[in-house]
């Protein structure tokens, strides 16, 4: 048994290491400490979501509603479009498309509901159409009715009170009128009513129509004689335009037939500057001899006439019957297609007589310098949009122009004597023009 005893002492047990329990005190305040540290901020991030991420997904729910894809609402998130177009509710195919590809211009966000394409000159013209008195409202009226060569008449018209009146006339012209010709049923242009003289008078681009007008005393920068290789006897042009004329005859000359090896698109100037005096005498005979209406379609009034300015021509075609047998000779059709590459364009076309004032003249020409005419002769406009949209000083203070204080017709009642002589300018050469230039 001792032995036994022994033994049973040897035999060491292994440690246990207990974990030593701790025994927490209960202590009521630290409890709700901890508490609130889970739920304060749970509450701020739920009062988060709430604030921003519902309304957000409200307002996309409501932009998808009114036909925006995902990727249009997130384009109109940046472009910080949301809450206008959710408060006016506007949607246009063309305007989500303009959104998406941030092409869009924001400031005529309006003008993307009304438009399917839109460029500059769009805009350019929204903003002429503004300056010249129209609202808001009825220049979009006007881009969502009408093309854009039905609106830029606008420019040279007189300001229409009902703009409604014009959509109409227009829409009932719709299927005829085209970039290249546009006639109205009404008449929307009172011509010199509100007459103004012509601003920057001495630059080559100046308008002179039935509205702008030159002084009596106005007379060209650097006038040149033409030779009579280009023109009838004792014309006259600004220097630039002779030189420009020159150059335009010489090409034309240039030119061979295949079988008689001359050029078969001769022509010549038939009339060139004519000073006020000069212009007074013809207009006075058309009236005299037409009635004041007829007279005002042909010929334009004293002050009135781009001739006196220097950079006009009236041209015929050498061995043909005078200005009318122009337009149909090879030599009109020559003219017409490289005009503006000497700078020429043609002033008065057909079928554009509301705009103009004037019948077609397939003889008269304007030169306005190289770089302008082409520009001219791409936009399909006729030279007074052309020059209302892209080159008035509108709005510029530093261009601001008087209304017209006189009355350029009531100065020169002098009478004239009317012969069928003297009823030449524009259907027949000047006096001492019949005679054929010297080619
Ligand atoms: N025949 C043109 C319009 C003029 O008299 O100037
Ligand atoms: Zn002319």
């Amino acid at each position: 048994m001792t032995r036994k005893r022994r033994r049973l002492r040897k035999i060491k047990l292994p440690k246990i290491n207990l974990p030593k329990l701790k025994v927490k005190k209960k202590t009521g305040p630290r409890r709700r400490i901890r508490k609130s540290i889970i739920i304060i901020p749970l509450l701020v991030i739920s009062l988060i979501f709430g604030l921003f991420y519902v309304p957000k997904m409200i307002d996309n729910g409501k932009l998808k509603d009114l036909g925006y894809s995902k990727e249009e609402i997130t384009a109109i998130r940046e472009l910080k479009l949301t809450k206008t177009i959710l408060d006016n509710e506007w949607y246009s195919d063309y305007l989500a498309i303009s959104i998406r590809d941030k092409s869009i211009k924001t400031e005529y966000i309006e003008l993307y509901l009304v438009s399917s394409s839109l460029s500059d000159k769009e805009f350019l013209l929204y903003n002429r159409l503004i300056d010249k008195g129209y609202n808001k409202e009825q220049v979009l009226k006007l881009f969502k009715h009408l093309r854009f060569f039905e609106i830029t008449p606008l420019l040279v018209f007189d300001y229409q009170e009902d703009i409604q009146v014009y959509i109409d006339d227009c829409i009932a012209n719709k299927e005829t009128n085209s970039e290249d010709y546009f006639v109205l049923s009404n008449n929307y242009y009172t011509h010199y009513q509100d007459a103004k003289p012509a601003p920057d008078p001495t630059n080559i681009n100046l308008l002179v129509n039935k509205t702008y007008y030159v002084d009596a005393s106005f007379e060209p920068v650097q006038i040149a004689p033409l030779s009579v290789q280009y023109a009838a006897k004792d014309l006259q042009l600004s220097a630039e335009a002779a030189s420009a004329l020159a150059q335009w005859c010489n090409k034309a000359i240039s030119l061979k037939d295949e079988i008689t090896g001359e050029s078969p698109v001769r022509f010549y100037a038939v009339s060139a500057y004519r000073s006020y005096e000069r212009q007074e005498t013809l207009y006075n005979n058309y009236v005299k001899a037409m009635g004041e209406e007829k007279a005002d379609a042909v010929s334009a009034r004293p002050g009135f006439s781009e001739h006196q300015t220097g950079l006009t021509v009236d041209l015929a075609a050498v061995g043909s019957e005078g200005l009318s047998a122009f337009k149909d000779t090879e030599a009109y059709n020559w003219v017409i297609a490289n005009g503006a590459d000497f700078g020429w364009i043609l002033r008065y076309p057909e079928g554009k007589t509301s705009i103009t004032g004037y019948d077609f003249e397939p003889w008269h020409y304007r030169y306005i310098g190289v770089d302008l005419a082409k520009k001219v002769v791409e936009s399909k406009l006729t030279y007074d949009e052309y020059w209302m949209l892209y080159l008035a000083p509108w709005n510029d203070e530093a261009n601001t122009y008087p209304k017209v204080v006189e009355n350029k017709q009531e100065e020169n009642k002098q009478e004239e004597n009317i012969t069928e002589e003297n009823i030449t300018e524009e259907t027949q050469p000047e006096e001492n023009n019949t005679e054929e230039p010297n080619t």
